[in-house]
């Protein structure tokens, strides 16, 4: 009998997580001779606890076509953490029910490494029960922090979103500095790795070019020496146009920007580094200045997505479905780069223990030596992810034409469950 697929978005999504929803759907729908429906979660893996399952087979192909365009999760994703199997043990098994229950063959966990680790999980208990189901990992994260894949799809449109941010407001603080504003500080994402606020750094096209200053996770925040800087780049330019991570911290090793809020997974809720910097460079310097926090804007950024970024968020979808045909289980199809001038990839295949819960940091070489910027190694790595652009299409009235599915629910066969 020809098994379901099911497919769940996980954690904070990309402006390109549904390109891959699409790669998953429409490679599917080519292999009906083999696979049966690819049904999804709402809003991730707690739906399908709930036994909440979108039937996308209910859905036309245009608007399947239409989510490699859309920003959001197009099924509902969720933070929510499920533990080791001892711990959680009755949510795992309440997980297979459900699988078996809707005879899917094939789980396919799109999301970042805590995902990895869930889907690698599932995998195991799928065989203790007796009912193995071939899991797949599937990659996103914006803040490019999943080991082994050369990068992570979503990473690139976030990417070109800050770079072209930095650019453009850093023309308007240019413009107002000699009686106004001098200094200019964009917040960006990314936990604890540097990698969105590092792509900031490719607005510089010569030296002296904004940014001129990027605060990195990986680097203690200096505050002596990051007044200096800004003070040196007021005197040289005539104003500072500044990047920080909302993972920066102190020497004390606390983020400067802690909510103190919690996540399901325990991590800190951040944002709200650029107003701690901007007062610091008020105190200290007494410049005018304008900050912001791109926050969910550069998660959700699609009309300026890259289209090296869409493009990988598809593939990835894509081989999720042919590695289930070829049997494969406990695997996430990883991007390798071939080379990098002309910039060239393929897709790989790794185990998902190699990617559970591990994150990856910006490397030394990437960081320029007094800290607060990037070396040419990093442009290297950077520049092609960013390359291309992957415009939506727009209605008359100038607004993208984003889709939303009807997301039929599958009728429910079992008792309730407690989430
Ligand atoms: O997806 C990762 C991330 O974008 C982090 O960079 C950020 O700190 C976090 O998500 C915010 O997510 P949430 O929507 O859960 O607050």
């Amino acid at each position: 009998m020809k098994k379901n697929i099911l497919y769940a978005q996980s954690g904070g999504v990309t402006p390109v997580i549904n390109a891959t929803a699409c790669g998953v759907i429409e490679t599917a729908r080519q292999h009906r001779d083999r696979i049966g429906k690819v049904l999804a979660g709402k809003d991730g893996i707690i739906g399908v606890l709930r036994e909440e399952l979108i039937d996308t087979s209910r859905e036309r192909k245009a608007d399947i076509a239409a989510l490699r365009h859309t920003p959001g999760g197009a099924f509902g994703s969720c933070r929510f953490k499920l533990k080791g199997i001892e711990e959680s043990r009755g949510q795992y098994e309440r997980l297979i029910e459900v699988l078996k229950a809707h005879n899917v063959g094939y789980f396919f966990y799109n999301g970042g490494g805590d995902s990895a680790d869930t889907a690698y999980k599932v995998s195991q208990i799928s065989k203790k029960m007796d009912f193995p189901v071939q899991c797949i990992g599937v990659p996103k994260t914006i803040d490019n922090d999943l080991p082994v894949t050369d990068n992570s799809p979503g990473f690139g449109s976030v990417a070109k979103y800050v770079a072209v941010s930095i650019m453009e407001a850093s023309l308007d603080v240019e413009s107002m500095a000699s009686s106004s504003t001098k200094v200019f500080i964009l917040e960006v994402m990314g936990r604890h790795a540097g990698w969105i606020a590092a792509a900031g750094g490719l607005a510089q096209k010569e030296s002296g070019d904004p940014p001129h200053i990027i605060l990195f996770p990986e680097v203690p925040f200096n505050e002596k020496a990051f007044v200096a800087k800004v003070k040196k780049a007021v005197e040289t330019h005539g104003y500072c146009s500044i990047v920080v991570s909302e993972g920066v911290r102190g020497p004390d090793g606390r983020f400067l920007a802690e909510a103190g809020t919690r996540d399901a997974f325990g991590h800190a809720q951040l944002g709200g580094a650029a107003p701690v910097v901007a007062e610091i460079v008020k105190s200290a310097l007494g410049y005018k200045y304008h900050w912001a926090v791109s926050d969910y804007l550069q998660r959700s950024a699609r009309h300026i997505a890259s289209a090296v970024d869409s493009e990988q968020a598809y593939a990835v979808g894509a081989a999720a479905v042919r590695f289930a045909l070829a049997g494969k289980s406990g695997v996430m199809p990883v991007i390798k780069r071939i080379s990098n001038n002309p910039y060239r990839w393929k897709i790989e295949e790794a185990a998902l223990g190699r990617l559970a819960n591990r994150e990856k940091l910006m490397p030394k070489s990437y960081i320029s030596s007094d800290g607060f910027g990037i070396t040419p190694v990093a442009r290297r790595y950077l520049e092609p992810l960013i390359v291309g652009e992957s415009y939506p299409p727009y209605d008359r009235k100038g607004l993208p034409k984003y889709v939303r599915l009807k997301k039929t629910l599958l009728k429910k066969v079992l008792p309730p469950f407690e989430v």
